[in-house]
């Protein structure tokens, strides 16, 4: 009997889904990567020959990854499989491409030897490898989508000429803040080398090198530095995580107001843990976050710990926003308290 006339049955067939939504996911991100979702979202359309023509891919991987998306309704593909269109699970599909992006091509390595990070003994030194150039795209990616339009809310009416971004990634807040902002600097801080040459190429390409300077360096352990002194918003978008667990938290914020004594504002911005989410239930984003932070041994506190914590940090919370997707997630403008 062909494929195409088994019944499955209702269990057979979630778990056949299981499986292929782990090749539809590496298909979303290859796809956005080589250009084929723009394509798709530009055109509703591609034809198989004409983009791989165009873009000297070979044609079989590209219907291979076509084929992918059709098998969770991202795409049809006509009966001769020459060319695809869009299906009902195109738009949601595109607007979370960075969840996509983070997961497979930022976490790939994490996951695919998640069997050798589980014993104790393999858990020694530089145990987990990401690649910090792709979640900065995908993070770029995700805060453009989600984060920055109520970021912008919040940053009405304040004030500023000297930006601080902690974990900036590929720098784009900074960008879109001095593109709005004519007379504002910026100052991009990250640990990873991958995210300061995303940073380097996009402040490049914006044309903004005497306005935005990179600082390689450890939020955590911020060493000193003059120019410090001129910050007077400090930002920090999907990395707040990283100053828990609780005590450190505590210390770190506190010790912000040490590195940017002038700072009248601190915006703030996370994903948090999930509470009273369980078994099939989890939202877009949030298994695959608290997944690959567990492996990391990277603490996530929920909202609550964060609430508790902010009361300690000698911030006081000004204004705020709750985001939906990424799920349990917020924004905080946080005013020395
Ligand atoms: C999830 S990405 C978010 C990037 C960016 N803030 C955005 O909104 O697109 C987290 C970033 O924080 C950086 N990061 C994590 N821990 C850090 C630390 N201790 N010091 C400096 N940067 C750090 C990572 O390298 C990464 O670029």
């Amino acid at each position: 009997m062909g494929t195409a006339e088994q019944q499955l049955s209702d269990e057979a067939q979630y778990c056949a889904d299981t499986f292929n939504g782990a090749i539809a996911s590496a298909a979303v991100s290859a796809a956005w990567e080589i250009g084929l979702l723009d394509e798709l979202e530009r055109a509703g359309r591609v034809g198989i020959d004409e983009f791989s023509a165009a873009s000297r891919a070979h044609p079989d991987v590209v219907r291979a990854i076509l084929v992918a998306l059709s098998s969770r309704r991202i795409v049809t593909l006509g009966p001769a499989r020459t060319a695809a269109t869009t299906d009902v699970g195109f738009e949601s599909a595109y607007r979370t491409k960075g969840f996509f992006y983070w997961l497979t091509r930022g976490c790939g390595e994490l996951l695919t030897t998640l069997p050798a990070k589980v014993l104790e003994a393999d858990r020694q030194g530089d145990f987990v490898r990401r690649d910090s150039r792709a979640i900065s795209v995908a993070c770029r990616n995700i805060a453009r989508t989600f984060f920055d339009p109520p970021f912008r809310e919040l940053l009405q009416g304040v004030d500023c000429a000297t930006v601080a971004d902690l974990g900036c990634g590929s720098s784009d807040r900074l960008i879109m803040l001095a593109d709005q902002m004519p007379q504002i600097r910026g100052i991009g801080i990250d640990v990873a080398a991958g995210a300061i040459t995303v940073s380097k190429e996009a402040i490049a390409e914006a044309g903004m090198e005497d306005r935005i300077s990179l600082v390689q360096d450890d939020v955590l352990n911020l060493a000193p530095r003059d120019e410090y002194a001129a910050v007077d918003l400090v930002t920090c978008f999907l990395m707040g995580h990283d100053f828990w667990p609780r005590e450190n938290a505590v210390t770190m914020l506190r010790r912000l107001r040490e590195s940017f004594p002038n700072a009248k504002n601190l915006i703030i911005g996370d994903t948090c843990r999930s509470t009273g989410v369980d078994g099939p239930g989890h939202p877009m984003f949030t298994l695959g976050f608290e997944t690959v932070h567990t492996v990391m041994d990277q603490y996530i506190p929920t909202l609550d710990e964060w609430s508790s914590v902010l009361e300690e940090s000698g911030w006081r919370i000004a204004d705020r926003r709750m985001i939906d997707l990424p799920a349990f997630s917020f924004i905080y403008r946080l005013t020395p308290a």
